[in-house]
């Protein structure tokens, strides 16, 4: 019994494969294309230990993903690989078409093959989960009810048309050729080896450093939080007990417009870390908070109705917001060298290009 596990170098995926692990002795083999959000570094503690395969590579390389697929003959895929940011979505699109839409076919294309193949009992017990977000639902007014999966796709930002592009071939798959197909939409995710491109852990890094604390627009847009292990555990549930060619919301019922986030952190962090200690000269990283541009398109809000994995497979979230983002402050004061690793060149030039004009 074998896990394909792509992506799980980046942020949700690294805390898959290592939860994964910390529970069961199914190796997983991890395909991973180590772009600027794929880091080997969060899963060094995995070095030396043989149910962890790495295999640097890109899901759209179809002779790779064959091969691993015959060798290693996996009972499940689990697809994370993506491009997830989507303010570089905006500023340029390419590598979401490329890894989002062609990457998730030529995958599709390469699984398909593998489970035509397999004997009657394995095909049956296999697998496909496809790793999705609430963004493909579109956005939403103050008054309207929390996104449900019957909710009609309107994406919004090239991320989420691509990602909502990808959600329809997976689903043509099942249709079509009875690929044995789940798929996950999950709200936004915070925790631990959060790439500080997006939103919390940028504040922390940046009010750490003492420097602005970024808030598009009038900070009022509205989305919904999940501590990460909480979306990896739905994923576990739904990768066990889901229904074939079913999609299932994942969420936590979480609803935070940004400036609240934003004060949350400056005060989890007053009380961690007082400015004095780290001799800054203001009384409450508060003082940070500076109003930017605001993102083209910005989605107003987001909110994601789970109740149906909650019914179906009995699953719900183990943290709150104020335990999920207390565990991720303080996992971010732990690990002081994984993000200067992080802040690299290639950070920098993404940080002068999105904030310098704004
Ligand atoms: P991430 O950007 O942190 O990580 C993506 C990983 O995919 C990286 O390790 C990267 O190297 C790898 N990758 C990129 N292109 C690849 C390719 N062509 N082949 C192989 N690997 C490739 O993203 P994340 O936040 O961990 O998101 C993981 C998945 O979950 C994505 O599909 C995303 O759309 C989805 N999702 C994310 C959130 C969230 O809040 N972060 C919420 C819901 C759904
Ligand atoms: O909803 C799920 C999605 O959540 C995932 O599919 C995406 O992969 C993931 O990146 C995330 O998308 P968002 O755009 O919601 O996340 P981000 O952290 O970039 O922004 C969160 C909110 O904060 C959003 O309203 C934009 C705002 N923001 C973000 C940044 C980076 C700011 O105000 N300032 C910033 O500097």
């Amino acid at each position: 019994m074998t896990l394909l596990v792509t992506g799980g170098a980046g942020f949700i995926g690294t805390n898959f494969v290592l939860d994964w692990l910390a529970q069961s002795d199914e190796p997983v083999i991890n395909l991973d294309k180590l772009t600027y959000a794929g880091n080997l570094e969060s899963l060094a503690s995995l070095q030396g230990d043989a149910r962890h395969v790495f295999v640097p590579g890109d899901i759209g390389d179809s002779a790779l993903v064959n091969s691993l697929l015959a060798s290693y003959r996996p009972r499940a895929v689990l697809n994370f690989a993506a491009e997830s940011h989507v303010d570089r979505s905006i500023h340029s699109p390419e590598d979401f078409i490329q890894t989002n839409i062609v990457g998730t076919f030529r995958l599709l294309e390469a699984v398909r093959a593998y489970w035509s193949g397999l004997a009657a009992d394995e095909k049956s017990a296999f697998r496909l989960l496809h790793v999705s977000t609430d963004e493909v639902y579109g956005s939403l007014g103050a008054a309207d009810p929390a996104f449900t999966e019957t909710h009609r796709y309107q994406p919004n930002s090239p991320y989420s048309a691509s990602k909502a592009a990808s959600d329809h071939l997976v689903r043509a798959y099942h249709h079509t050729y009875g690929l044995p197909v789940l798929t996950t939409h999950c709200s936004n995710n915070y925790g631990p080896y959060h790439f500080p491109e997006k939103l919390i852990p940028l504040l922390i890094v940046n009010a750490l450093a003492g420097i602005a604390l970024p808030v598009y627009g009038d900070g009022m847009q509205v989305r919904d939080w999940l501590y990460v292990k909480d979306h990896c555990s739905a994923i576990r549930r739904v990768l066990q007990a889901g229904r074939l060619g079913e999609t299932y919301n994942v969420g936590g019922w979480n609803e935070k417009p940004n400036i609240e986030i934003v004060h949350t952190i400056c005060d989890l962090l007053d009380e961690l870390v007082p400015p004095a200690t780290r001799n800054l000269p203001f009384a409450s990283y508060r003082a940070l908070i500076t109003s930017v541009k605001d993102r083209p398109g910005h989605d107003r809000r987001y909110a994601i109705d789970a109740s149906k994995l909650e019914r179906e497979l009995g699953w719900t979230p183990a943290e709150t917001f104020d335990t999920g983002i207390r565990k991720t402050v303080q996992w971010y004061l732990a690990n002081p060298e994984w993000v200067a690793h992080v802040q690299s060149g290639a950070y920098r030039a993404w940080v002068q290009t999105q904030y310098a004009a704004a």
